[in-house]
């Protein structure tokens, strides 16, 4: 059985211009990834949209579409990339440098990885100390700098004849801030645009910017960014969906992966201890402290979240929890995470989980970069407005409206991301309540709820 369709959706007709601040790894992963697929050359492995399924109805219906069939999002075919970096480097040279992927897949979609030449970047030492670049704007306040980028966006998508875009923060993650008087409407945070407050990270700008262009912005690092209140009623008011933060990979993904299968079991937990070597630039940036800051924040939230130690005390009341990241080059992008894992089971007998992850960092951002883009621009022609906490599956650290605790679980976020798509279309949401159990208890009353 299914709703009335509640939504009017859009056709994605025409191009979508993709945004990228940041032309590094992850960036030239995705867009030469995308260039790949597109000629047949490699499968979208990782990549919800292009690969996932979600069922609809009765499990007896046998109603399995992919995701892709099911709602409308822009194909790969009509993707169009522009970057901003603070390097001259273009999109086939970055990749070279980031040395995620292989000579000879790089060389098959070279002309157009080249076509792809950074545009000078809103960039600010005090906020990335590691990084030293040339291809930097110019201006004498932080307004004017968001005015140059509201242009580039402009011609970015006149250039490539888009009609749409979306912006994903694939840059370095800045130095820790914490929320200041700046960031608490959007007059204070305009009048900081103007006086050049040091409260407003070049990430902002950026994010003011698209969302004054009429442009979704989400953002991959765990920097403030758009969580803000300037910021998301800004999103609000101009009708533009925002989110954030922080690409949940490599390590997070599996903790909010195994956390949850700990708590089905009620099995406890007295620590959790994650350490990573990496030793790609994004590693030697966060080796800077204040970066670190920002990210060990995005980082640490998630057991707490999962866990709830507030309602299991005997379980989770005083876990021990630390994450620590090595700048080492040898492994570049191949990023080596250790989990070490302390729990206790039956009459709180101890037992340890060990996980090494030799992961690729880049490889598991790369799709999510692309699903991000094409739920974005879809719940833009929903003309859905602010945080899309539908997409907390893709954030380690999910921004969440004012008053409610964000949704850390992988398999919860999973379950709200379908569930949104089946009410977008008019299908009954899964409850897995199942007719076999409800024949067994025939004898009681009443209409028999449907799976
Ligand atoms: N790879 C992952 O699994 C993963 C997971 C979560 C988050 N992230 C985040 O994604 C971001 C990108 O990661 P990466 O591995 O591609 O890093 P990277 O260092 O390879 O690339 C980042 C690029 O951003 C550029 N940059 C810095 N500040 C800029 C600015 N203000 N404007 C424009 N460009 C700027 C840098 O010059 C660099 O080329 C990082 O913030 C990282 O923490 C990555």
């Amino acid at each position: 059985m299914t709703n009335e369709k509640k939504f009017q959706i859009e056709e994605p007709k025409g191009k979508l211009a993709v945004l990228l601040p940041g032309l590094g790894a992850v960036s030239t992963t995705f867009i030469a990834g995308v260039l790949a697929i597109r000629n047949r050359l490699a499968k979208p492995i990782g990549s919800l949209t292009q690969m996932g399924t979600i069922r609809l109805g009765k499990r007896t219906e046998y109603r399995i579409p992919t995701i892709k069939e099911f709602v409308p999002l822009a194909g790969l075919e009509d993707l169009t990339f522009a970057s901003w970096d603070i390097f001259e480097d273009d999109g086939y040279q970055a990749a070279l440098k980031a040395g995620v992927l292989e000579r000879g897949l790089l060389e098959s979609v070279r002309e157009e990885l080249e076509a792809v030449k950074p545009m000078k970047a809103v960039f600010d030492q005090d906020y990335v100390k590691k990084l030293h670049g040339t291809c930097v704007k110019k201006g004498k306040t932080k307004m004017d700098l968001a005015e140059q980028l509201m242009e580039d966006i402009s011609t970015a998508k006149s250039q490539a004849g888009a009609s749409r875009a979306v912006m994903i923060w694939c840059a370095s993650t800045e130095t820790y801030l914490a929320p200041g008087s700046e960031h608490q409407d959007i007059d204070a945070f305009e009048r900081g645009l103007k006086e050049n407050a040091s409260a407003i990270a070049p990430s902002m700008i950026y994010a003011y910017a698209a969302i004054q262009s009429g442009v979704p912005f989400a953002n991959g690092a765990p920097n403030l960014t758009v969580d803000i209140p300037a910021l998301t009623q800004l999103a609000q008011e101009k009708g533009i969906p925002i989110g954030g933060k922080d690409f949940k990979t490599g390590q997070t993904m599996m903790k909010t992966i195994i956390s949850p299968g700990l708590k089905a079991r009620m099995l406890g937990l007295n620590g959790w201890f994650s350490s990573n070597i990496l030793g790609n630039r994004d590693g030697e940036v966060l080796d800077d402290p204040g970066s670190f800051k920002t990210k060990e924040e995005s980082k640490l939230s998630v057991l707490e979240y999962i866990l709830q130690p507030q309602l299991y005390p005997d379980l989770y009341g005083s876990f021990y929890h630390k994450v620590r990241i090595n700048y080492y080059p040898p492994r570049g992008d191949n990023k080596e995470g250790w989990d070490n894992i302390d729990i206790f089971g039956w009459l709180g007998y101890p037992m340890q989980i060990k996980i090494d992850f030799l992961c690729r960092d880049s490889i598991l951002a790369a799709p999510l970069v692309l699903d991000l883009a094409l739920f974005y621009d879809l719940a833009q022609r929903v003309k859905f407005k602010g945080i899309q906490e539908w997409l907390s599956f893709y954030f380690k650290s999910p921004m969440s409206p004012e008053g409610i605790y964000p949704e850390h679980d992988l398999f919860i976020q999973l379950t709200k991301l379908k569930n949104t798509l089946r009410y977008l279309m008019g299908e009954e949401q899964i409850t897995h309540l199942g007719d076999y159990v409800l024949d067994v208890d025939s004898s009681q009353e009443g209409e028999p709820a449907k799976d």
